[in-house]
């Protein structure tokens, strides 16, 4: 029987449909990549997937893949059964099958030094197809060019891809040290309700319609926040939990709308006691993952020097490109521009692009283009020329001398392209912080693997919104103000500073946190100045502040963003590379075609009608 009629007669028995033998009897002995060169001569049993076919004629090679990579099978007429040959011979890409075989060398020419298999191969003695498989609508291979949406749409397939089955095992591997590291500190892992009312993290809430009470509705839970403060007050001491949140915010590649924290609340201690802990927590998942060796202590850098130094609270200190500010050098100058800004308490900073004197004026005005993206209305520059003469549009305003002493300033040197922002002091540090960022990524001037972690500290307690017209909580309303300020909550609230501290790791925010109020008086005024009544307060937070009556400990806590942190550790460009099933940009998820309609009977017994139909 030649193998097209054997094909035919399977699909004819089949009906078509994918078939597959039994496990019955059938025990895996190794993964792939376990079975190694000291093991010749031994019988394996192993499983997987085929990564690719050779069929040479009287000899089949198969690659076979599982999660540890992949092992070379042959099958060979001369040994095996003329039945099994054919059957051999029918195996395609994706197929799953059960191999037992003997373990023998490859010989010198057939080595893949690639491979940590390489210098091996399985005789194939027995043999199950576990599984047929239709053709896949792309090869499972690393950088195959395919468009995302397919992938993501088969993303069980996308996930076979050795790339994402590491990131997700290097997700497991940061899960579980950092329980282990917790449980060896003392922390109790402890769940948090998902159906439960807002929480204050400043996003949308996914909301839950209740069946059984009309027109309410449960929120996902943004953090644990409140609940995690209440087990402080139950006498849990320190807490943990890796836990997931929900926000409908806008995504980027480092936001999903459902993301994984890696939450934590102590009680009794204070910033250094937290942040100690944490330090340790990020030097053994660092270690022990990366085999990095963080240098302790983290550095730590105040908001407001992150802000002055690089536009940033969530500098990339990786690299210089610093602002730095001019406003009083050109404050009289005749630049109406320059001068306004300061006269209007703005300011004029600037960056120096240090060997991008060079530029063509097309890349130079794509830079233009870039700040006005972040709200500049305009980006003037000067070019230092190799004769230390000047090239800018704006040189005409300035006296010779004021245009040294800014490009003394600016420590400018020949060859060097200075970029200036003048505006509202926020849209100065927005623009030239994201231009750092941009002439960095144009530069290549940061190395993948070079970690540099930072404590930014003093936030800011509040902030004032233009849209409300009232001041909201930086971080949240819990957020404990610094003692030294306190005094300042009734007279001058925007100048308090918070006791709140980010951790960022090369221009990522992946956690943050702080010390929370846990003195009424203090919740009182915070609620006060957020323009909350105490009828308002008590409405949303009720429970946490009648809780607060009842003794409560200092306590204080932060929470990791640990699709971040993974994304950090794999080099991966998204957040959605290092989570199973993510989301793309518009909120849905391709391959389960979520968020979908559902029927009236259901809408109804929820007490909901739709306004909008769906077109
Ligand atoms: P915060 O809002 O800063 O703090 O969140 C903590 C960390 O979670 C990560 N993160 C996200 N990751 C992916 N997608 C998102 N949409 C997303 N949003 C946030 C970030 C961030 O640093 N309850 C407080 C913590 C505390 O005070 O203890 C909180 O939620 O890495
Ligand atoms: P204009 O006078 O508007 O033609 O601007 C002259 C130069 O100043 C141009 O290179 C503008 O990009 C730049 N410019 C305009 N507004 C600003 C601003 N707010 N900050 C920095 N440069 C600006």
């Amino acid at each position: 029987m030649n193998v097209r009629m054997h094909i035919w007669i399977r699909k004819l028995f089949n009906g078509g449909f994918i078939m597959g033998e039994s496990m019955k009897g059938l025990t895996r002995s190794h993964r792939c990549t376990e079975v190694t060169e000291a093991m010749i001569g031994q019988t394996v049993t192993v499983m997987g997937w085929v990564q690719k076919r050779r069929d040479l004629g009287k000899l089949i090679f198969v690659d076979l893949r599982d999660r540890s990579g992949i092992l070379q099978v042959v099958f060979d007429s001369q040994t095996l059964p003329k039945d099994l040959f054919i059957k051999a011979e029918s195996i395609r890409s994706e197929y799953v099958l059960a191999v037992c075989g003997k373990v023998a060398s490859r010989g010198p020419e057939g080595i893949n030094p690639n491979r940590i298999t390489g210098t091996i191969e399985i005789h194939v003695e027995e043999f199950r197809i576990l599984s047929e498989a239709e053709t896949p609508p792309f090869e499972v291979m690393e950088n195959s060019g395919v468009k995302d949406d397919l992938r993501l749409k088969y993303r069980y397939l996308d996930l076979r891809r050795p790339d994402l089955q590491k990131n997700l095992m290097t997700r497991h591997q940061v899960t579980a040290l950092t329980r282990e590291f917790l449980n060896q500190e003392g922390f109790l892992e402890i769940e948090t309700p998902m159906l439960t009312k807002s929480t204050p993290e400043g996003a949308r809430d996914y909301l839950v319609p209740s069946r059984i009470h009309p027109g309410h509705f449960y929120a996902l839970p943004q953090s644990p926040q409140l609940f995690k403060q209440l087990l402080m007050v139950s006498g849990f001491d320190r807490y943990y939990q890796i836990v997931k949140c929900f926000r409908d915010e806008d995504l980027r590649a480092d936001r999903q709308p459902e993301f994984t924290q890696i939450d934590m609340e102590l009680s009794f201690v204070e910033i250094e006691d937290i942040m100690d802990i944490n330090e340790r927590l990020l030097y053994k998942l660092f270690k022990e993952v990366m085999g990095v060796e963080i240098s302790l202590p983290i550095p730590r850098m105040t908001y407001q020097e992150a802000m002055d130094r690089f536009g940033s609270d969530k500098p990339d200190v990786r690299f210089g490109m610093e602002l730095v500010d001019i406003s009083e050098i050109v404050k009289e100058s005749e630049f109406g521009v320059f001068k306004n800004a300061v006269k209007n308490g703005g300011s004029v900073r600037g960056i120096n692009g240090k060997g991008c004197g060079n530029f063509p004026r097309r890349q130079i005005d794509s830079l233009g283009d870039f700040a006005k993206d972040f709200g500049a209305k305009g980006l003037a520059w000067l070019v230092v020329e190799e004769d230390g003469s000047y090239r800018s549009p704006i040189a005409k305003f300035f006296s010779e001398d004021m245009l040294a002493q800014v490009v003394d300033a600016m420590k400018g040197e020949p060859g060097d392209l200075l970029l200036f922002c003048a505006d509202e002091k926020d849209i100065v540090y927005d623009v030239l912080g994201n231009l750092r960022l941009e002439l960095a990524k144009r530069l290549e001037l940061t190395k993948q693997d070079e970690y540099q972690f930072l404590w930014v500290t003093e936030f800011p307690l509040l902030e004032w919104s233009k849209e409300q017209e009232r001041y909201v909580a930086k971080h949240h309303p819990f957020t404990m103000p610094m003692e030294e300020d306190l005094s300042l909550l009734d007279t001058e609230p925007h100048k308090v500073r918070a006791k709140a501290y980010d951790m960022v790791l090369n221009g990522v925010e992946i956690g943050g946190g702080s010390i929370r109020i846990h003195q009424r008086d203090i919740q009182e005024k915070m609620f006060k100045v957020l323009g909350f009544t105490k009828e308002e307060a008590y409405k949303r937070f009720g429970f946490l502040l009648n809780a607060f009556q009842y003794g409560t400990p200092p306590h204080g806590g932060l929470a990791y963003g640990l699709d971040r942190i993974v994304m950090l550790m794999t080099g991966a460009e998204s957040i959605r590379d290092v989570i199973a099933f993510p989301k793309v940009k518009d909120a849905t998820c391709l391959m389960t075609e979520a968020p979908g309609t559902v029927e009236g009977k259901q809408l109804k017994e929820l007490h909901i009608a739709p306004v909008a139909q769906e077109e």
